[in-house]
């Protein structure tokens, strides 16, 4: 009982930290006379000089590029686009913050927001780009976005991730896909197994494993991995609507439903398997044992699937990929997008230009090709995709129905909800005595406490393209 009491008030720490910056913002955009709209609320607190004052003679072409890519293969994705931008003319400043799933990335962008020193472009993806857009702080990219149709050409589920009150605030890079399975082809063929399409095979498939001495799933015990477990396992127990009721809706029904309690067991049977007590290692070292053969199987997002290549296995050969168990059919996505800081304009060429270039059909395929993902364009030609990429593809192609948005990757709800749902799954994994009641009790208890004080979060609403 103290433990869930302190746990609340932990929960309404955290979400004042958050909200506090968002409401000075607010205040400060409402308070604000000044007539450039976006560019009001930051020099109302003084993190960016007043229009006139600022309005340079020269444009800049030098850019900074806050994001999160910093394994290998996010490297050279990153890398593509910086010898891109360069041939526009326009120079890449790296800001990379190293981190899966942008924890660290978050954090140092909001400081430096806060310090008055944002960086001209950052990665900022989900329902964080309406969280920023609503702060009045990022450019407005509409010229660009009606010029170059992105309307006509995006799906629709990724033009309402950019959208914010009609204006079109990031770019998008690309999609990936968090339910992957990834397996071992020789492991598997050596003990005559086939890649699992459900729970209970998924479970034969480890007991087989575990009997012959195979670890059964390469894993970690960072939070946000034990938790992109956990999206995974509410999909493919419940579809992408019983998942929306949980993490979009957030509804304490479903908190208290049989298929959460399911999910959850699952989760712990699959800790379970784990031959060796579980570290909190990063994603590329679980993608390293698994590419060493030291666990048959894999389940995280398609971006690893790029640093499998730059470890020695080639897919199709080496290994094969599939929907996650259960989920074969769905679509469990995080889509990468850009937003840029409008600060004293000095640079908004440059950054439509970059804008422009991004949503390119030619750095669209190549980009994806090195990262792991797939265009954002529907008229993007599967035929010259992997087998990997072929079929995330065409599963988030038949649309909203079979998708769902992935809770880890901010696609499902706010930052301070998603950080506590996170939190939440991480401490029933970890404590191998936790009833299943009572962590469907507590998430029930989150989703109150977050539905009262989330009224009007921008970019948490429920629509019916996806999100
Ligand atoms: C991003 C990916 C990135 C992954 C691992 C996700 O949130 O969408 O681009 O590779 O995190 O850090």
């Amino acid at each position: 009982m103290t433990a869930s009491i302190g746990q609340v008030a932990w929960q309404w720490r955290e979400r004042w930290r958050a909200t506090t910056i968002r409401a000075l913002l607010v205040v400060a955009a409402l308070a604000c006379a000044a007539p450039g709209r976006v560019h009001a609320a930051g020099q109302a607190i003084g993190i960016v000089p007043p229009l006139a004052a600022a309005a340079p003679a020269t444009q800049s072409s030098g850019l900074q590029v806050l994001h999160w890519w910093t394994s290998t293969s996010e490297r050279k994705a990153a890398d593509l686009l910086a010898a891109r931008l360069k041939s526009e003319g326009i120079e890449w400043q790296d800001a990379a913050i190293p981190g899966g799933a942008g924890i660290g990335a978050g954090k140092v962008l909001k400081g430096r927001v806060v310090a008055g020193d944002a960086p001209e472009v950052t990665q900022i993806i989900g329902v964080s780009v309406a969280e920023w857009a609503e702060m009045g702080l990022l450019l407005e990219l509409d010229s660009v976005a009606v010029a170059d149709d992105w309307n006509g050409v995006l799906f629709p589920t990724v033009q309402d991730l950019i959208h914010y009150r009609k204006h079109t605030m990031a770019a998008p890079l690309g999609i990936h896909r968090v339910n992957t399975l990834y397996y071992n082809r020789a492991l598997f063929a050596r003990h005559g197994l086939a890649p699992p399409r459900n729970w209970n095979e998924f479970e034969a498939v480890a007991r087989r494993l575990l009997a012959v001495g195979v670890e059964p799933l390469a894993h970690s015990s960072e939070p946000w991995q034990v938790a992109t477990l956990f999206e995974n396992l509410v999909l493919a127990g419940g579809g992408p609507d019983f998942y929306r009721e949980l993490f979009v809706r957030r509804s304490p029904a479903a908190a208290f439903d049989a298929r959460t309690a399911r999910a959850l067991q699952h989760l712990r049977s699959v800790k379970g398997w784990s031959r060796a007590p579980l570290a909190e290692r990063s994603w590329t070292e679980v993608a390293r044992q698994f590419a060493r053969g030291q666990a048959a199987m894999m389940i995280t997002g398609d971006w690893a699937k790029a640093e499998l290549g730059g470890l020695g296995m080639t897919l199709d050969r080496d290994y094969g990929c599939t929907g996650a168990p259960g989920s074969d059919r769905y679509h469990l996505y995080s889509v990468d997008t850009l937003s840029m800081f409008a600060g004293d304009y000095r640079h908004r060429q440059a950054q439509e230009k970059m804008a422009r270039l991004l949503l390119s059909p030619a750095v669209q395929a190549e980009f994806n090709l090195l990262k792991g993902g797939v265009p954002v364009r529907r008229d993007a030609d599967p035929a010259r995709m992997d087998s990997c990429a072929r079929a995330s593809w065409n599963t988030f192609a038949k649309g909203a129905g079979v998708q769902a948005p992935s809770l880890v990757h901010r696609m499902a709800t706010d930052e301070a909800t998603r950080d506590a749902i996170i939190a939440e799954v991480h401490r029933f994994f970890l404590d191998d005595r936790a009833p299943v009641a009572v962590a469907q009790r507590r998430l029930a208890a989150l989703f109150r406490l977050f539905n009262i004080t989330s009224q009007g979060t921008p970019g948490a609403q429920d629509t019916d393209r996806g999100r």
